[in-house]
């Protein structure tokens, strides 16, 4: 379209007039980034983060920071299967007992990753050979000493992470890709789901229990998958609280996609817990990438909408938001894709990016 069309001509001098009086006035002061509000502060709901025990341990900075802005902490390695029970029947809990007493002088609601997962498992596990029944006992007795010996410590669990596959929405079981398949679809059949469920909350009653996966935001296919798996669970009885969305997501992530999945998991009636949120602004994986300030901005936009929308959950169904991981420093990106990334609203020096203010002010509305 030709920019002095007739049609256009007079709105568009009437618009550069306007503009040009505009800037001769003193501009409207910029939301300047000096608002001391924390998130935790800003949020009706909780709102966490993914710690790790090392820099919580040696880096006062961390904590402080995760002291101060966050209410709720996930514990991101330390309650895995393979740093719990290294060895069959040898539990290690020294790392996830420090993390409880932080909590504890903290203040903060301890959420629990993870019980039982396809992934982070023991060569013991890995090369396991007895009968069904032998893998049975392994996967209760994983399930109910970790369960026990946090009893009333931490306020939930994800019982079972991941198990539905991306390409069809069927449950993981052989490998189709290596690494891919669950071990426990495989030794237990389809409802050892349930009865994950069912060994956690005989171990702890009080706890909530969750089913906890990534990319319900863009797959469809799987969402529903997830949807029908835990609306069967809660129809069975089967002591199911609630549903966690990672979303693991980047700054091109479809608004309209995240609504709507999160509409639909709202229906189910159960918690929504989002719990691993970081948003890459490198999806590309570009070796030369230059964080700019329109990435920062996307990033920030993305952040405020990803908590405003949260705030259209009915309160009885807000679990929280929880970032995976603090800062851009220690997030799991950058190293585990291997590239350059930023997902995290605060910096590698624990300052907080325009990312941040986004997030608060989507956290307010
Ligand atoms: C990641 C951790 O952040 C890394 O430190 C670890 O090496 C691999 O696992 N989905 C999950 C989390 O449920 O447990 C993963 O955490 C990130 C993806």
């Amino acid at each position: 379209m030709p920019l002095f069309s007739n049609r256009y001509f007079l709105p568009a001098m009437l618009a550069a007039l306007l503009f040009s009086a505009a800037c001769h006035k003193k501009p409207a002061p910029m939301p300047a980034p000096t608002d001391d509000a924390t998130l935790q502060s800003a949020a009706s709901f909780p709102v966490g983060a993914a710690i790790s025990v090392d820099l919580l341990r040696n880096n006062v900075g961390y904590s402080s920071l995760v002291s101060a802005q966050f209410s709720s902490i996930t514990t991101e390695n330390v309650l895995k299967f393979d740093a719990v029970e290294p060895a069959e029947n040898q539990f290690n809990f020294t790392d996830g007992d420090y993390m409880v007493t932080f909590a504890v002088q903290r203040h903060k609601r301890l959420h629990a990753h993870n019980l039982i997962w396809h992934q982070a498992l023991p060569n013991w596990v890995i090369n396991f050979s007895g009968d069904s029944l032998a893998w049975e006992n392994l996967f209760k007795t994983h399930i109910e000493t970790e369960a026990a010996h946090y009893k009333g410590e931490v306020a939930s669990w994800d019982v079972v992470n991941e198990a539905i596959r991306d390409d069809d929405g069927t449950l993981r079981n052989q490998d189709v890709n290596p690494g891919d398949g669950s071990i426990w679809r495989r030794h237990l059949g389809a409802d050892y789901i349930a009865r994950a469920f069912q060994y956690a909350h005989e171990a702890d009653p009080n706890a909530l229990l969750f089913y906890n996966d990534y990319g319900q935001e863009w797959n469809g296919q799987k969402l529903n998958a997830i949807i029908a798996l835990v609306s069967s669970l809660k129809n069975r009885g089967i002591p199911i609280d609630g549903i966690g969305m990672q979303m693991h997501i980047d700054i091109n992530a479809d608004n309209n996609n995240m609504l709507a999945a999160l509409q639909k998991l709202i229906a189910t009636g159960l918690k929504i817990h989002i719990s691993e949120l970081d948003i890459a602004v490198n999806p590309g994986n570009d070796p030369n990438f230059v964080f700019t300030d329109p990435l920062n901005a996307a990033q920030s936009a993305k952040f405020q909408y990803v908590a405003h929308i949260y705030n259209t959950v009915p309160t009885a169904q807000q679990y929280g938001i929880t970032t995976w991981n603090v800062t851009d420093g220690d997030s799991w990106i950058p190293w585990f894709y291997n590239r350059k990334d930023y997902p995290l609203p605060f910096d590698a020096n624990y300052h907080k990016k325009q990312a941040f203010y986004g997030f608060l002010t989507g956290l307010k509305n």
